[in-house]
């Protein structure tokens, strides 16, 4: 049974999320795109030159499913992935790709044991189940390896024994509200439910407000129509979300910096000095557990505390049979015990290349490879494997039409990034000065396929080449007639390509100024759930629920490949200045209303000005391409080019964002307690947010800062 019904969906699945599959917090205050009026404008079948249907037509399931099948019974945790990388390697050279490792020497933490065990009122104890059951359908999740146990990626080794509390998805806001309600978690065990912000904020702030450990569990309120409440059966009988599954991943602040927080700011190679790590990595020890095992915990606090009706909290109350009580209750209590090993270890990127005919211009395409468990099928099996068919396809089309790219096209298969992005991360600080100089854009896959419903996130220049080569792909089994990928997706989205915020390797490129755009694709209300995170994230699930027959894979590829060919072909980078002088103009508006709201009395008019310089100079940097191609005058293009490849350069701030450096760009960053979603002007709207005591001249210090930045990408663009 396919549950996959156009109808009844939306409110899910705005943000191209990788991997942050959350749907409800994204977006609170980014901008809307304007919903196209001619909604069905694109031709039926798509019209595609001869190159293109080239491309298109060298997707083939049945080798997408071989290579989704190889990366499906690997050991990629990373640390131990290295024949999986071996494998990618040879693989893009099999294609006509120069292909390399790339080795960093990472500081990363295993489990060793992990326990939870539940007191009640009258001092008798249980063991709290936190293992996934092993699948006899689906084999894999009985391998033995340190990547099928559950834990949290750099959680602290150590005992916790207290009552414990239910604190929401476990924002600020939700621990200030226990706070408010006289609810103390000062030492005490937080239950936390996923989803809304990153993982490891939730245990920040779990920290940062006197808990002494960290419980986090999935809610089926989270799940959308497809439950076991609403009589589905639960994987792997049917498409609902197995009662035993947890979700892992990494506890690291990613807010505060990504990469191997040893060494923040340059590569991690052997002989680096290694930096205090206290200022993004929690002291206290924390464990994901499933909904089965969280729904008697929460029913065990029933009655004391606050209500959650009370507590009268958006997502405070979820899909479990339980009234949401804050507790604690007296005597009720948890008991965590987790062991860990620290280690440095090496860890492999694998770098592909091809050479186009302009050295100084490349366009990046970047994926990771390494997984929380043997699976991963949708996190990231499903883009390697896209990845690998897409070498296949570009090396089809060089053999076939003798084609050779004007830019060079680059490939990163990332190793680490479940940790905290790192393989792509240390890439980028190695190589810093040569992607300054030389990068056009990266292209960001992850989770390209856990689900029917196209998603895209991106820097606004590229919207328009975004949307518009979506109108060129067939999407392959989304509703009941022809469709291409752009109908599927503006259905999903509304029409919305979101902003990035952070949660994939897009970041350290974006943060370096370079055009990105995130890719994939992803359930909605009424699919089947995707075991994110999860030992229950399998080929299994993917040839049965996710993707059978792997046709939205091809169709993901096909995207890819078209993207990639107009980047790296046309003569005029397909890149739409103007366009992100109304995404500005836009952010600017929200700005404006979002500080009127919080009593901040902000002087804008520098930051007014600044957008109508650039606005100005991205209008005279178009007219130069139109000059240059009425003209046909190569250098008056090149030089259209170079400005199209380096105005973003000018959105970063030299020693980034108060206090997080390494986030640089002056127009948007992952909220400092979002972690994945998006806050644009975060240096003004930040300032407004934790402004203390009506102290706002840390906001309108950055509205200077932010203009500045603004002004020097519109001078790069100016004539
Ligand atoms: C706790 O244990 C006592 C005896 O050891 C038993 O009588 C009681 O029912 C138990 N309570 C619960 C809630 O299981
Ligand atoms: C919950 O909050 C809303 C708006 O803040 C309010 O209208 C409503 O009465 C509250 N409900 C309860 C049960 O307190
Ligand atoms: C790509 O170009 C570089 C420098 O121009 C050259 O050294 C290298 O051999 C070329 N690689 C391939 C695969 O042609
Ligand atoms: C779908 O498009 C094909 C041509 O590509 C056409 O033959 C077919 O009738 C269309 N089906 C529907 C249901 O519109
Ligand atoms: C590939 O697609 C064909 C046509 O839909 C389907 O019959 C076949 O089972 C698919 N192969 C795989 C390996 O999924
Ligand atoms: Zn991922």
């Amino acid at each position: 049974m396919r549950t996959t019904q156009v109808s009844a969906l939306l409110g899910l699945a705005a943000g191209a999320a990788a991997c942050a599959p959350d749907f409800n917090s994204l977006l609170k205050r980014t901008h809307r795109q304007p919903l196209s009026l001619a909604k069905r404008d694109e031709q039926w079948p798509p019209v595609l030159s001869e190159h293109e249907a080239i491309l298109v037509n060298s997707f083939d399931n049945i080798t997408i499913d071989q290579w989704s099948y190889y990366y499906g019974r690997q050991d990629k945790l990373a640390g131990f992935g290295k024949e999986a990388a071996e494998w990618t390697r040879d693989q893009w050279a099999a294609n006509g790709f120069d292909a390399h490792l790339n080795e960093y020497n990472v500081f990363l933490r295993y489990p060793i044991s992990t326990s939870l065990t539940f007191t009640d009122a009258e001092g008798n104890t249980s063991e709290v189940n936190i293992k996934e059951d092993v699948l006899e359908e689906d084999e894999v999740t009985g391998w033995d390896a340190v990547s099928q146990q559950t834990f949290l990626g750099y959680a602290a080794g150590g005992s916790a024994s207290a009552e414990y509390v239910y604190a929401g998805r476990g924002s600020i806001d939700d621990f200030q509200a226990l706070v408010d309600l006289g609810v103390s978690v000062e030492g005490k065990i937080a239950l936390i439910r996923y989803g809304g912000l990153f993982r490891g904020l939730k245990v920040k702030n779990a920290q940062d407000f006197g808990a002494i450990g960290a419980v986090i569990f999935l809610d089926p309120g989270d799940d959308g129509e497809v439950t076991v409440a609403n009589g589905y059966a639960a994987y792997p009988d049917g498409p609902a979300r197995n009662p035993n599954a947890q979700q892992k991943g990494s506890t690291l602040f990613l807010s505060t910096r990504p990469g191997d927080p040893t060494t923040p700011g340059y590569p991690s190679h052997k002989d680096a000095p290694r930096a205090d790590i206290s200022d993004v990595i929690s002291r206290i020890p924390a464990i994901p557990i499933s909904y089965g095992a969280a729904e008697p915990l929460l029913q065990a606090l029933q009655g004391h505390g606050v209500s959650g009706e009370q507590v009268n909290r958006t997502n405070w109350v979820g899909g479990l049979d339980a009234g949401y009580f804050t507790g604690p209750a007296p005597g009720v209590k948890l008991n965590l015990d987790t062991e860990v090993e620290d280690a440095f270890k090496d860890v492999h990127n694998v770098i592909g290349w091809i050479n186009g005919t302009e050295s100084d211009e490349t366009i990046f395409i970047g994926n990771h490879r390494d997984t929380w468990m043997i699976g991963g099928n949708g996190d990231p099996n499903s883009g390697s494997a896209v990845l690998i068919e897409f070498t296949k396809a570009l090396n089809h089309l060089r053999t076939t039409t003798g084609w050779q790219p004007k830019r060079n096209i680059a490939l990163g298969s990332w190793d680490a990034e479940e940790w905290g992005l790192i393989g792509s991360t240390e890439w980028v600080e190695e190589h810093d000065v040569w992607l300054t100089e030389n990068l056009v854009a990266y292209l960001n896959l992850d989770v390209a396929v856990s689900g029917p419903r196209p998603n895209l996130g991106g820097t606004p220049e590229l919207h328009k080449l975004a949307t518009e080569t979506m109108k060129k792909v067939i999407h392959p089994s989304f509703g009941a007639f022809n469709q291409t990928l752009y109908s599927a997706w503006e259905e999903a989205s509304g029409g919305l390509v979101g902003v990035l915020g952070s949660g994939s390797d897009y970041t350290p490129f974006l943060h370096r100024g370079v055009s990105s755009l995130d890719i994939g694709s992803s359930g909605g209300r009424t699919d089947p759930i995707w075991h994110y995170h999860s030992n229950y994230d399998t080929y299994h699930w993917m040839a049965t629920w996710g993707d059978p027959g792997f046709h939205l894979h091809a169709s993901q590829g096909q995207y890819l490949a078209l993207l990639v060919y107009h980047l790296a072909t046309d003569d005029i980078l397909p890149i739409d200045v103007p366009n992100y002088a109304v995404e500005l103009r836009a952010y600017y508006d929200d700005l404006a209303e979002y500080a009127a709201e919080q009593g901040a009395d902000l002087d804008l008019s520098e930051l007014d000005a600044a957008i109508e310089h650039f606005r100005r100079s991205a209008d005279e940097a178009k007219a130069l391409e139109r000059l240059a191609v009425s003209r046909g005058d190569e250098d008056l293009k090149k030089v259209v080019n170079r400005k199209y490849r380096d105005f973003q350069r000018g959105f970063i701030s030299q020693g980034g964002l108060p206090d997080r450096e390494f986030y640089r760009h002056v127009v948007t960053a992952p909220g400092l307690d979002t972690g994945y979603a998006a806050v644009t002007f975060p240096g003004i709207t930040e300032g407004v947010q934790y402004a203390e005591n009506g102290d706002f001249s840390v906001a309108q210090e950055w509205v200077g800062r932010t203009a500045r930045g603004i002004v020097v990408a519109a001078d790069i663009l100016k004539t």
